[in-house]
């Protein structure tokens, strides 16, 4: 992202020089960027906790973000990993969350940067952001449209080759919230070459044709699968929210696609993404039963304006872990985490 502000260096361990990671904030303090001395890196904008890059050490950026995001605090941010509380799509009219945008507000409001874990809180060579928002913070416009007194507390945690994700949220009222919650992340699918040799009828011929018309094309959408999720029950939303049964062999995307998976494997088996026969990440998680995926292909696209280039769904796929299908009672002083952890290979 462009810094147009001279970035003021923190210190990640309150004045000591810190042999672990350098965290910065920049743009007037709308851009928390964390280094670790491997070189991954990982911003978080604070309009929404949207995480709106990742790299691994080699500067490879692993999440799609559209080069017409709004990242001002105009609208949610189209990429990285908006944050969804408390109501996952539209919302039903008979609920208390009704008068709420699709996907609630978490991803359209400014959270406050708590700081950098302290020594020891996270794992030796990584270094974890905590965000908060909470109903106090919150715009007078959202809090007329869901009154509820909560507290959210957001974690990222980056270590080399991975990037955590928890949310904490807690009833901080008297009355109970029902709440929905999901990290809708868009990743990069886009990373290697597939090679395309002619057919030929000989050796000879066939040597010599793939010296001539060798041709590299990059692998997108069609060449990803997402595993992991074999016999799952979904929802398909492209179907009239019909229940079904993911077939064998993985998820391969062919059409505009939103499915809400409930995997009965336990959270902790990864559901991986696999580009060209070889898993480039897989993703883990904690408390969170459901997997949204999601591509708009080239229709949805063109339906969304900040969608940028037109043909970018061609290179990102959305994963996104939450807890979706139901919604999570909280009572006053209740309590609920959910996690993933994205770890790259
Ligand atoms: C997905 C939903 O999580 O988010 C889709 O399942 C939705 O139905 C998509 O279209 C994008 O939503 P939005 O509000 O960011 O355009």
């Amino acid at each position: 992202m462009d810094r147009p502000n001279k970035p003021a260096a923190l210190s990640a361990t309150g004045g000591k020089p810190d042999p672990q990671a350098q965290v910065t904030i920049s743009q007037a303090s709308s851009l928390v960027t964390a280094v670790l001395p491997t070189g991954d890196s990982v911003e978080v904008l604070l309009y929404g906790a949207t995480v709106v890059s990742w790299k691994d050490a080699s500067g490879q950026e692993k999440l799609f973000v559209s080069t017409a995001a709004k990242t001002d605090g105009s609208k949610p941010v189209r990429g990285g990993i908006p944050l969804v509380f408390p109501v996952f799509g539209a919302p039903p009219k008979d609920h208390a969350t009704a008068k709420l945008p699709q996907h609630g507000f978490a991803r359209n409001s400014r959270w406050e940067f708590l700081g950098k874990a302290g020594d020891g809180e996270s794992e030796s060579g990584s270094v974890k952001l905590d965000f908060g928002l909470s109903s106090g913070q919150l715009d007078q416009a959202w809090k007329d449209k869901w009154p509820y007194d909560f507290g959210l507390v957001y974690s990222v945690t980056l270590s080399p080759g991975k990037l955590a994700t928890s949310l904490v949220v807690s009833n901080e009222g008297e009355e109970a919230f029902e709440c929905q919650v999901l990290m809708h992340t868009y990743f990069r699918v886009n990373v290697g070459f597939k090679f395309l040799f002619p057919a030929s009828s000989s050796a000879l011929s066939f040597t010599l044709d793939c010296l001539t018309n060798l041709i590299a094309l990059q692998q997108d959408i069609a060449d990803t699968k997402v595993t992991g999720l074999d016999s799952a029950s979904y929802i398909d939303k492209m179907d009239g929210a019909k229940v079904k049964t993911q077939a064998a062999g993985g998820i391969s995307l062919s059409a505009l696609t939103d499915c809400v998976y409930t995997p009965d494997t336990p959270p902790s088996d990864p559901i991986a993404i696999v580009e060209g026969g070889k898993t480039t990440l897989s993703i883990s998680r904690d408390n969170m039963a459901d997997v949204v995926v999601w591509n708009p292909w080239e229709e949805g696209a063109k339906g969304m304006g900040d969608f940028e280039p037109k043909d970018g769904w061609k290179n990102m796929i959305c994963v996104e872990a939450g807890s979706v299908r139901s919604w999570t009672k909280l009572e006053r002083g209740d309590v609920w985490e959910g996690a993933q952890t994205m770890t790259a290979s």
